[in-house]
């Protein structure tokens, strides 16, 4: 094995030194860096640039990979891999671009099948800030005090792209022109680790079903008060060369703008699909009686 992992310092993250993206990961590898994932919940791949077709085939031996739902910004020779940057073609800053990926979620809790990991390589980053913060939502689980864990747990909540801070800014479109809402539990097991992790993120979530909306509002803003705290977090300062691997099923991220607006951002994304959350059918019938 020619790669060396070892834990960062914080509540998750372990970094991956010596990959050679002109190969593929080793069965020895692959084991080693899903062993680490699952544990550490973000990998960080360090000093190893790669092209957008190297980060398809390392993201390949980690599942089958999601096309993203904006068509705009997918490359074209490689479609699954999506450009997030923060100019348009004319190298002028461009507000939606560079917003993308700020506020705290988790990759594709808008849809019936979320994501089970993300990968993002850079490949051009502004002098200072910008960093990906993360959050380690098993322990934000596992540390809640139990009334507010006996108040969430075993609640589903309605998930739509924006949720309720969409909302309120007003920047939520109109029924007829977004993705219908979709439901997953507020507090989720894990499918591969058995534990459980706070689900439900700011972002996305809408309401949590079988609750006025006032007290679905009341009791979400408690939760994710709880969540955020800085004891749970940990943040990605990148270097050029980096690829960060997330999970999306126990651990929220969220970008930052708070760089030089005027310097280019620039990275390499794909997603690897995860698992449904819910019986559907039965979710699709507690949505359609669901008041909110
Ligand atoms: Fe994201």
């Amino acid at each position: 094995m020619t790669i060396k992992i070892r834990d960062l310092e914080g509540p998750l993250g372990c970094e991956v030194l010596g990959l050679d993206p002109t190969r593929l990961l080793t069965q020895d590898e692959l084991s080693a860096v899903n062993e680490a994932f699952l544990r550490r919940l973000v990998i960080r791949f360090r000093g190893a640039p790669m092209t957008p077709q190297q980060l398809c085939n390392i993201s390949r031996q980690f599942g089958e990979l999601q096309p993203h739902i904006a068509k705009k910004y997918r490359l074209p020779d490689t479609p699954e891999v999506v450009l997030m940057i923060n100019q348009d073609e004319q190298g002028n800053f461009d507000k939606v671009g560079a917003e993308r990926g700020v506020g705290w979620h988790s990759d594709l809790a808008y849809d019936w099948c979320p994501a089970k990991a993300t990968l993002l390589h850079a490949v051009a980053i502004p002098d200072r800030g910008g960093n990906t913060s993360f959050l380690n939502a098993y322990l934000a689980w596992e540390t809640m005090p139990e009334d507010l864990k006996r108040r969430v747990d075993g609640k589903l909540a309605a998930f739509r792209n924006g949720g309720r801070l969409g909302l309120n800014q007003g920047i939520t479109p109109d029924a007829k022109d977004r993705l219908p809402d979709v439901v997953h539990p507020v507090i989720r097991t894990h499918p591969e680790s058995g534990k459980k992790a706070v689900y439900a993120n700011p972002y996305h979530a809408i309401a949590i079903l079988g609750m006025t909306r006032a007290d679905s509002d009341a009791l979400l803003d408690e939760l994710f008060a709880w969540c955020i705290q800085k004891q749970f977090q940990w943040d990605q300062v990148w270097q050029v060369g980096d690829t960060i691997m997330w999970e999306n099923r126990c651990a929220w991220h969220s970008g930052n703008l708070d760089y030089p607006l005027d310097q280019l951002r620039k990275f390499y994304r794909t997603t690897i699909r995860g698992t449904t959350t819910v019986d559907r059918a039965v979710a699709e019938k507690q949505l359609a009686e669901a008041v909110y």
